[in-house]
């Protein structure tokens, strides 16, 4: 028995990164995953590797009119969710002297306005019972220089996760986040560039000696998103090689 058999699961922003790891995982796992981005090229490669575990839909989490077409998928599909996983995000350079409100603006939408609102959507189609895993990060609890936006953000996101939780005990429904570290994807890449000596940094910071995978990260999202954290609600589970701890 797999720990996502027969189970139905929507990720945001699973076609890349650390949502691309979610989505293998699950699927490994049995689940079908309802995968989302906005990018069309990337969701007919991910629909083309899984073509009967993964329905992929074009779709902006920070867009609230977007997530109709999930909630479409959804109901095509013609079962509870059990998961949703709300990845999507992310966040550029922004510092308290010079950030400007639309800047502000998007770091926010693209964290805490498309966690909130894929939730929202998809709430009347959850299975009572079901898991709600929010991705957040290290910086949601520092205060890293160049990111002030960004790290407010994601604190945002870790008390969404108390909210829902409080708010849909009575459905049983349980939400929970998951806060990486520094995890292999794209973006980390292109902020390393050729500087190994930024890379020993980072490695040097985390007391495992590696920068995660999304492999990693995947993990405990398939925990938090699995019977086997039913006990554990409105928690967050750091993934970061001990890197906060020190
Ligand atoms: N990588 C890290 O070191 C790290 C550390 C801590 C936390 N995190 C968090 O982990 C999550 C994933 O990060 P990542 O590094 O894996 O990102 P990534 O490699 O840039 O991948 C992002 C994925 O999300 C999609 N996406 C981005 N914005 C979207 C939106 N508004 N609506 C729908 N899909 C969207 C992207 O596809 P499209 O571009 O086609 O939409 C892509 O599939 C984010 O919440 C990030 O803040 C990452």
């Amino acid at each position: 028995m797999k720990a996502l058999d027969g189970r139905l699961a929507v990720v945001t922003g699973g076609t890349r990164g650390i949502g691309r790891g979610i989505v293998d995982r699950f699927v490994t796992e049995g689940a079908h995953v309802v995968v989302t981005a906005r990018t069309a090229a990337s969701g007919e490669e991910i629909a083309k590797a899984y073509p009967l575990a993964v329905t992929y839909v074009a779709a902006d989490a920070a867009r609230p009119a977007e997530l109709e077409a999930v909630v479409q998928a959804v109901k095509a599909l013609g079962r509870p969710v059990d998961v949703v996983v709300a990845n999507a995000g992310g966040g550029g350079s922004t510092l308290v002297a010079s950030s400007t409100e639309a800047e502000f603006d998007a770091v926010i939408a693209a964290n805490v306005k498309s966690a909130f609102f894929t939730v929202q959507a998809l709430l009347p189609y959850m299975r009572d019972g079901g898991s709600i895993v929010l991705i957040g990060s290290i910086a949601g609890s520092n205060g890293g220089v160049g990111a002030v936006v960004y790290n407010a953000a994601k604190a945002a996101v870790r008390s969404l996760a108390r909210s829902f939780t409080a708010e849909l005990a009575p459905r049983g429904i349980r939400a929970n986040v998951v806060s990486p570290g520094p995890t292999q994807t794209a973006g980390f890449d292109a902020f390393i560039g050729d500087d190994k000596a930024r890379l020993d940094g980072v490695i040097a910071a985390m007391p495992v000696g590696r920068v995660s995978q999304p492999s990693d990260v995947a993990a405990a999202v398939l925990f938090m998103a699995s019977d086997q954290s039913r006990q554990i609600a409105g928690a967050e589970l750091v993934i970061d090689g001990g890197m906060s701890q020190i």
